[in-house]
């Protein structure tokens, strides 16, 4: 298949771009580069052999849009572009709004008018709110607690109306839970800008003696060892759902959600305990307050995606930490 990536340069998107073209896609990369730069491209190359197809631009702008729809003629679009930093939408609630609701609706627009009418989307296990019962499966009630959250369930809604207004569409909105990792290469990773505000990227830095210590954000959670529990999955499991989404939506019609987890949780101690074997060397940590809005507990029933996509997790905790030490080493 021909297929766009909005957001491609980003963590989530140059991964996928990956694993699209190595299962023998042909991938277009759209990107603003407002959280990515244009090194991803040579580094693509050096993975791929070949320099994949880019065209920079912004969801927002429907012109550029549909001049990249026409000219390369996609089947289908694999919608990453957004933000994504949950403290930032509570602080710039509209930038969120603007960014991800209104590019969204922009590229459906472009999309509806030059005929192309499958769209997978990232949507996130955020959507579940606090959770009323683990795992968490799809029809788990749905609710949010800040702005970005409110973003990926209105992208769900919207898609959903668009999906009962023309029998043509196809809408697969995938929830991931908490990506991390890098490709194996060592090339490609999550290096987010300033201080990390997720946990992966904050260990990654403090082995690198970049920080000094982790604050562990609560231990007297009712988990285990009293600290958060959530279910990571490799950035490279998450690419490979989406080239199983992309095939499934060569015949899929309608709308759905599909998590994109793996079904087992870890606790904070666990990931740092885990990446101290991948580095080989202890990281410093203290516990501090619980940071508000988290929950105790998440992980994912994968079900359907097994039953539907016939995609399962694969990579272990270690694969995940090995990787992710050996991407953090070159991006000093
Ligand atoms: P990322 O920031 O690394 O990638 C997003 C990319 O989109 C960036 O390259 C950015 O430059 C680009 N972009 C943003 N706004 C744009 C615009 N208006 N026009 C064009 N390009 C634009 O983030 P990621 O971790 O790769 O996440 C990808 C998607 O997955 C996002 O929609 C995010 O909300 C969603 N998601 C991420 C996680 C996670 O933990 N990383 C979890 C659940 C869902
Ligand atoms: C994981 C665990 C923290 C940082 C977020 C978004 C979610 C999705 C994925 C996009 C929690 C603890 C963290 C630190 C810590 N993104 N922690 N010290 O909050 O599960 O999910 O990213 O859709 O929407 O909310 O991920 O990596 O921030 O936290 O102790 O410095 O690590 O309390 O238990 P989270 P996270």
């Amino acid at each position: 298949m021909k297929i766009l990536l909005t957001g491609g340069t980003g963590f989530i998107g140059s991964h996928t771009a990956v694993a699209m073209a190595q299962s023998g896609h042909e991938v277009i990369l759209f990107d603003n580069f407002c959280n990515s730069d244009c090194s991803v491209l040579d580094r693509l190359q050096s993975i791929l052999g070949f320099r994949p197809a880019f065209e920079e631009g912004d969801i927002r702008d429907e012109k550029r849009l549909k001049e990249v729809l026409q000219t390369y003629r996609p089947e289908a679009v694999v919608h990453f572009a957004g933000l994504k930093a949950v403290g930032e939408s509570v602080q710039k609630p509209l930038e969120y709004y603007d960014n991800n609701i209104c590019g969204t609706v922009t590229l459906l627009r472009a999309m509806q008018q030059t005929g192309i009418k499958k769209i997978i989307f990232s949507s996130s296990a955020t959507v579940y709110g606090m959770p009323q019962y683990l795992p968490l499966d799809e029809g788990h009630p749905l609710s949010v607690t800040n702005p970005y959250g409110r973003t990926k369930l209105q992208i769900e809604e919207i898609l959903s109306d668009l999906c009962a207004s023309d029998p043509q569409w196809s809408a697969i909105c995938l929830r991931y839970f908490n990506p991390i990792g890098a490709h194996e290469s060592g090339l490609i990773g999550e290096n987010p800008r300033g201080i990390p505000n997720n946990l992966l990227p904050y260990v990654a830095r403090v082995a690198a003696g970049q920080l000094q210590a982790v604050q562990v954000f609560g231990n007297d959670y009712d988990t285990p060892d009293g600290t958060g529990v959530r279910d990571y999955i490799h950035v490279m499991d998450l690419a490979d759902g989406h080239v199983r989404a992309a095939q499934y939506s060569q015949t899929h019609r309608g709308w759905i959600a599909i998590n994109l987890g793996t079904g087992v949780g870890y606790s904070v101690l666990d990931i740092i305990h885990a990446y101290e074997k991948a580095c080989g060397h202890p990281i410093a940590y203290r516990i501090t307050e619980r940071r508000p809005g988290d929950v105790a507990s998440n992980w994912a029933n994968p079900q359907r995606a097994f039953e539907l996509l016939g995609w399962k997790a694969r990579y272990t905790l270690e694969d995940m930490c090995r990787d992710s030490w050996r991407f953090q080493q070159n991006c000093r």
